[in-house]
C-alpha cells in the first residue's frame, strides 16, 4: 500500500464573492501537482458538520474560471457558533483524513477558521468578501469585480438621470464599511458619498444636491453605504419634500454586486492567493491567512485578523469630495 497523500480539504463559507470559483481551481490543481488530494466540503461550516464531503479532480474544476458564486456553495453557519457542532465538525475532519483546510470566506469564516485551529487542526484563511472590511489584506476575492458591477450600474444611471435632469440615490453593500461605497463615489464622479465612517445629514444632503442644481449640473448622483445611519428611502422622500431643483429617484443595487464573472484582476487575486495557501499548508504553517500587502502574497496570524477591522484610507473620502465639485 502506498503511503497516504496529504489531503487538503477546501470550502467557501459566509457572502460569495466573485472569484471563488478561480480561487477553488487554484487550490485544487496547485494541490495535486503538489502531491496531494483534495475534497470539496460542500456549505461552508455546515457541510463540515454534516459530514457533505466530495474529492475534486482537476476535471472537476475545469470550466469554472469565469463563473460567478461558488461550485462547493456557501452558508452562513450559525450552528459553527456551538461548541456541539465545532466537535462534530472536527469529527468530521478527521475521519475523512483531512491533513489541512483551506478556509475562503469574510470575517465570520476566518473567525471560524481561527477556532478551528485553536483545537489543533491545520487551516489556512483566504479573504473573500465584497466589503473589504478584511484587516491585514489590501484587497479581498471579490471586491474589484463587485465595484466593477457597480461603476458599470452607476454609468447607466448617470444617461437616465442626465436625460431627466434627476438625482439618483444609489445605496451599495458594505454592511459596515464604506469602502465600496467612497471608491464608487471616485470612479463614477459622485456628487456626494454617504457611509458609516462619513454620514450625513439631510439638510447636508439636500444642500449638495442643491448646489449641484445651481452650479449647472444636469444631474446628481448620490452613493449611500447600506450601512449608513441615513437610508435611502427616507432621504429620497425628505428631498421630494424639500425642493431641491432636482427630482430623486433612488436604486439599490442589492445581491447584483455579488454576482458575474471576476475580472481579470480578480482572477489573478484568487488564483495567487489559492496557489499560496496550498504552499503554506504544506510547508507546515497554520492558523494564518493569505493576504495581498504591496504587491506581494504574505501570511498574516489569523488572530489578528479576527482582531482586528481594516478601515477606508481617509484620504478616499477627501479625494470623493474634492473632485465632486
Ligand atoms: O458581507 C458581504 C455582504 O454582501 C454585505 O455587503 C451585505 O451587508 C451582506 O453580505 C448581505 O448578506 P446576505 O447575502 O446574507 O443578505
Amino acid at each position: 500500500m502506498g503511503e497516504k497523500r496529504y489531503t487538503i480539504g477546501v470550502l467557501t463559507s459566509g457572502g460569495d464573492s466573485p472569484g471563488m470559483n478561480p480561487c477553488i481551481r487554484a487550490v485544487v490543481r496547485a494541490g495535486i501537482a503538489h502531491g496531494a488530494q483534495v475534497i470539496g466540503i460542500m456549505d461552508g461550516f455546515d457541510g463540515l458538520i454534516n459530514g457533505e464531503f466530495r474529492p475534486l479532480g482537476p476535471r472537476d474544476v475545469g470550466g469554472i474560471m469565469q463563473r460567478g458564486g461558488t461550485i462547493l456553495h456557501t452558508r452562513r453557519s450559525q450552528r459553527f457558533l456551538e461548541k456541539t457542532y465545532q466537535r462534530e465538525a472536527i469529527r468530521n475532519i478527521n475521519s475523512a483524513g483531512i491533513d489541512g483546510l483551506v478556509v475562503i470566506g469574510g470575517e465570520g469564516s476566518l473567525k471560524g477558521a481561527h477556532v478551528l485551529a485553536g483545537y489543533g487542526i491545520q487551516v489556512v484563511g483566504i479573504p473573500g468578501s465584497i466589503d473589504n472590511d478584511i484587516w491585514g489584506t489590501d484587497m479581498a476575492i471579490g471586491v474589484d469585480t463587485a465595484m466593477n458591477t457597480i461603476m458599470d450600474a452607476v454609468d447607466k444611471l448617470r444617461d437616465t438621470a442626465s436625460s431627466h435632469g434627476r438625482a439618483f440615490l444609489v445605496e451599495v453593500m458594505g454592511r459596515n464599511c464604506g469602502y465600496l461605497a467612497v471608491l464608487a463615489g471616485i470612479v463614477c464622479g459622485a456628487e456626494m458619498v454617504i457611509t458609516p465612517e462619513s454620514p450625513a445629514t439631510v439638510e447636508e444632503v439636500a444642500a449638495a444636491v442643491e448646489d449641484a442644481y445651481m452650479r449647472g449640473k444636469t444631474h446628481a448622483i448620490i452613493i449611500v453605504a447600506e450601512g449608513a445611519p441615513l437610508k435611502v428611502v427616507d432621504l429620497a422622500k425628505a428631498l421630494d419634500e424639500m425642493d431641491v431643483g432636482f427630482d430623486t429617484r433612488v436604486t439599490i443595487l442589492g445581491h447584483i454586486q455579488r454576482g458575474g464573472s471576476p475580472t481579470a484582476f480578480e482572477r489573478m487575486l484568487a488564483t495567487r492567493m489559492g496557489v499560496r495557501a496550498v504552499e503554506a499548508l504544506l510547508e507546515g504553517k497554520t492558523d494564518v491567512m493569505v493576504a495581498l500587502q504591496g504587491r506581494n502574497i504574505e501570511l498574516v496570524p489569523l488572530s489578528e485578523v479576527t482582531d482586528k477591522t481594516r478601515s477606508v484610507n481617509p484620504d478616499y473620502f477627501k479625494l470623493a469630495h474634492m473632485l465632486s465639485r
